[in-house]
């Protein structure tokens, strides 16, 4: 750790569907931090701009829906299996935040420059507290590059595509295989622009290890960083 590193801050980014919430979670959990997963604010700055009728597309009206819309995420306010309640303008959106139209559109609307800027700046500040575990794309070589431990979290496509699959058949949504690998490869397409592995991070392959693994690996990792 150098002198100007942000303590008790761990980032993790990666591909959609690697897993990363999981273990951003259970790593939240064992250290006692905030899991906070920025992915979550495009989805709903998405969600509300195909309320409103704006297009994802245009860069001037998602910007300023960026800077107007007040994203609010708050530990679970109801048990049905949500790791966070997502709040837009004070309405739940949690669920809403997984449909297929945002998963469709969310790509475009995280593009534009400008969104980022905002967004990135209310990540940094989220981040700048200290004990939190951020997931994203960016988070590690961008929005907090001075953490003081970045894991890249990697998968093969069809490991992801299952997880995916799993995800929304739980939630009783009937989901096409093939259908959902050919979706992720898309938004792989779409994200790798913003898609950044830090030099320093600790990169893990999912498809080898189980998440309480991985968890122990990164607490030992984190012992060693202390020292
Ligand atoms: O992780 P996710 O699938 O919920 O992310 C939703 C979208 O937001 C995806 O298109 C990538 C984008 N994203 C981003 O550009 N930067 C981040 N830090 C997190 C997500």
């Amino acid at each position: 750790m150098n002198a100007t590193s942000i303590p008790n801050t761990i980032t993790i980014d990666g591909p959609a569907g690697a897993g990363k919430s999981t273990l951003g979670e259970m790593l939240a959990q064992r250290l006692g931090y905030l899991y906070f997963d920025t992915g979550v604010m495009y989805r709903a700055l998405t969600w509300a701009a195909l309320q409103r009728q704006i297009d994802p597309a245009d860069a001037t009206a998602m910007a300023a829906l960026a800077h107007d819309l007040t994203i609010d995420i708050l530990p679970p306010t109801v048990t049905d299996g949500r790791q966070y309640t997502v709040l837009v303008d004070g309405a739940d959106v949690t669920w809403d935040l997984r449909s297929a139209a945002v998963d469709h559109a969310v790509s475009v609307a995280a593009k534009h420059p400008a969104v980022r800027t905002v967004m990135r700046a209310r990540q940094r500040a989220i981040g700048q507290r200290g004990q939190v575990v951020m997931v994203g794309r960016d988070i590690g070589t961008i929005v907090l590059p001075e953490a003081r431990m970045k894991i890249y979290l990697e998968a093969s496509l069809g490991a992801r595509a299952a997880r995916r699959v799993a995800e929304l058949q739980a939630r009783g949504v009937p989901a096409d295989v093939a259908a959902i690998a050919a979706d992720v490869a898309r938004r792989d397409a779409l994200d790798q622009h913003v898609m950044g592995r830090a030099p320093d991070a600790l990169v893990m392959n999912n498809d080898e290890l189980p998440p309480e693994q991985e968890v122990e690996l990164i607490l030992q990792r984190l012992a060693e960083v202390r020292e």
